[in-house]
This record gives C-alpha cells, structure tokens and sequence, in this order.
C-alpha cells in the first residue's frame, strides 16, 4: 500500500484538547433523552440503517470496518496520523487498504454508556441524512468494547483552526471566503431543520464542528449530541442540557427545552467568531471582552462602531456595507427571545446574497450587486 504523510493538518500540527470541554450545563436537569428511532438492519457484510423515517430512499449504507483494517489505515493509530482530539476520542488520519480511500478516523474513548450512545446517534443520523454541507460517515467500526467512526477526509481542517491557528503560516480567511463558509454552514443547518423528517437539532454547532473540504467547502460535523426536533404540536424537546459552554442558547440553559432555535442561537456565535475574529469565550482578554456575546451586545446598537467589531486579521479589507448586513444577521440570531430569532431558511438566504457579493479587496468596491439585500426578520417560527 502507497502510505500517504500522515500529517493529516495542513501545517502538520496535531491538536489536544481538554477532555472535558464538552460540557453537560446542568447535571441536575434530569435525563428526558428518548431512545432515537430507526433500526440497524445487518446485511452479510454491511449494516445499513432504515432510512424509512427520513424517506431518504438514496442513502449510502455506512460501511463496518474491523478494528485491525482501521489499525492498519493508521499505521497502528500512530501519533504522526492524528489530526486533533476532541471530547470523545482522537481523530487519524489514515487510507484504506481497500479502496485507497483517505479517510479521517475517529477512535472514540472506551468511557463507557455515553460514549456509546453518542457513536450510535451519530451513526444512525449520518446514515439517513445526506447533504453537500454534512460531512459524509464512511462507515463504522463496533469491535469489542471498541467504537470508531471513519468519515471523508475534510483536508482543510476545521474553521477553528483557521480563525485561530494564524501563527502557523496558513492564509488568512478573507472576506468573501468568510461569507461562503457562513453561507454554507447555514445551509447544511436548514438542511437539517426544514428538509429532514423529522427535523434534527443539531445541539452542538461551533467552529470546530465546522470542517473544510477543497476551496473551503464548510461541512458540519459531529452528530452525536444530535436530537430528533419537535413533531406535532410540540415546539421543544426536553432534554438533559449539553453542549459547548459559549455557544449554547441561554433558554436552553437554562431550561433544558431544546428547539430548533437553540440551533439559530449557535450559529450566530459562530457567525460572530467568523466576522471577528474572536472565540465565544475567551478567558485570556480583559473581563469585559471574555464573552464574545457580552461584548459584542452594546456594539450591535451604534452603527459606527461596526468597524471596530471586524477581525483585524482582516486589515479592513472587507466591504462596510456587507460587514453591517452580516453583523445584523448575527445580532438577530443572539438575541435573549428564540422567538424573536430568524429561522435558518431566512439567514440562508441573507447571507447567500452576501456571500454572492464578491468584494475584490482592489478596487475596494463590490462586485455584481444583482439582488436586493433581503431583511431576515421573519418570525416563521417552530
Ligand atoms: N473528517 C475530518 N477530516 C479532517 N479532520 C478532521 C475530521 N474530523 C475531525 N477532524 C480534526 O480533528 C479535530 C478533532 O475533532 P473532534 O470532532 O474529535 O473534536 P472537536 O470538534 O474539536 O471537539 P468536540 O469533541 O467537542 O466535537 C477537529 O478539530 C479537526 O481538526
Ligand atoms: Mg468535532
């Protein structure tokens, strides 16, 4: 087998993370979590997922993988083919031997049920919900006591590390690639709350969730803290409170109810972090600055103090007019109210429009202005 560098980040740094930055808000909330449906039928050597519920009838079956045909992609799960780790385990780098297929894999860590329950939501989602903005679960691997998810190599890494990860010579995000990476992220999140059936929340949006592909196609990874939304009449799920400190909605906080405006509320952080530059919690700026929403509240209110507001990486390349369009629709995403939150078809469409608007940091003017700004104030809600 040809072996492919393994320095699966483009600068070849490998990423830790603190093992408990995935936080439960509340422990005491309680437990209200149902068992997901949908069904794992086993074929003689595949096992699919019925796609019934989602009337998804051209879904690709998730592949099983044994543990030694992972071990041997990763050249035994070596430390030169890790690309980060996260809450649940430690991501490779790796090719398999029988399509030659790079792959990232994901080896969750052996901590028992959660664990468990989390590789399983997130197999069973990836199974029956396909778009070009989700990242796409190759297959599994359910051996032992161990659990591992393959998935498409995304070689661009995550927006995280692009936002925050300057120092190591990687270009800078520009305007326009900042826009089309917004733009699809929304649209793999209305992917999932209006096209999907029923609609999924996908509880744990954040930049490095987010992952880039060619041209920094986003795509939005991680599903297992996903829940199936509300059906009926219900406007929440109630839920024990998880997710990532700084990006979750204060109602569900608070509350433990979970809606698809929960989901709104994520992404305007992730909105914010892609226009400022700066993280949804920042412990190492001064006090007023640590809360990326705290801060950024009181500025929302004067427009000419927008222009304080872009990531300075940017150098002020970047078109005034498309900066207030796009804080506007971060603003109404963080807002205290869920009711008062655009739902995610109209910041879709606000910020296609914006990410159409090609600003050529040259001539310092935009491009082919052809559709009227829309104003994402519907309050279509759920
Ligand atoms: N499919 C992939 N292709 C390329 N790199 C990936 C892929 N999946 C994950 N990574 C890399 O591995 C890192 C760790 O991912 P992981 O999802 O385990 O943790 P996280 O998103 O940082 O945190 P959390 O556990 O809270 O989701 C990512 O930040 C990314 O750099
Ligand atoms: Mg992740």
């Amino acid at each position: 087998m040809g072996w492919i560098p393994c320095s699966g980040n483009p600068d070849g740094k490998k990423k830790r993370k603190s093992k408990m930055k995935k936080m439960e808000v509340q422990e005491s909330m309680g437990d209200h979590t149902k068992p997901i449906p949908g069904k794992l039928k086993r074929n003689s050597s595949t096992n699919s997922i019925d796609p019934s519920k989602n009337g998804n009838s051209d879904h690709i079956a998730a592949q099983t993988f044994t543990f030694r045909e992972l071990a041997t992609a990763t050249r035994n799960f070596r430390t030169e083919c890790l690309l980060g780790e996260g809450g649940f385990g430690r991501v490779y780098k790796g090719r398999l031997d029988s399509t030659n297929q790079v792959v990232a894999i994901k080896q969750l860590d052996r901590d028992g049920l959660q664990g468990n329950r989390e590789f399983l939501v997130e197999v069973l989602m990836l199974s029956l919900l396909h778009h070009p903005n989700l990242v796409n679960l190759i297959g599994y691997c359910a051996d032992g006591d161990q659990r591992l998810l393959v998935y498409e190599y995304m070689p661009l890494g995550s927006l995280e590390d692009h936002l925050y990860d300057v120092s190591l010579g990687k270009k800078r995000l520009d305007w326009n690639t900042r826009m089309k990476i917004a733009a699809g992220a929304a649209k793999g999140l209305e992917y999932l709350h209006d096209k999907a059936n029923p609609p999924v929340i996908y509880r744990d949006l954040k930049c490095s969730n987010i992952l880039l592909g060619e041209g920094y196609h986003p795509k939005l990874s991680d599903f297992g803290l996903a829940k199936l939304g509300p059906v009926g009449e219900n406007t929440h799920v109630s839920t024990r409170v998880m997710g990532t400190y700084g990006y979750c909605a204060p109602e569900y906080a608070m509350t433990g109810q979970l809606t698809l405006k929960s989901d709104v509320y994520s992404f305007g952080i992730v909105l914010l972090e892609i226009i400022t530059g700066r993280k949804a919690i920042d412990n190492s700026k001064a006090a007023g600055e640590q809360n990326l929403v705290a801060w950024a509240k009181p500025l929302f209110k004067d427009r000419r103090k927008f222009s304080q507001m872009a990531d300075p990486m940017l150098q002020g390349q970047y078109p005034p007019r498309g900066l207030y369009q796009a804080l506007a629709v971060a603003a109404m995403c963080v807002q205290e109210q869920a009711n008062m939150r655009p739902v995610i078809a109209d910041v879709v469409t606000a910020l296609t429009y914006l990410a159409s608007q090609r600003y050529d940091p040259n001539s310092h003017s935009l491009q082919s202005p052809r559709l009227a700004p829309p104003t994402p104030t519907s309050k279509r809600g759920r």
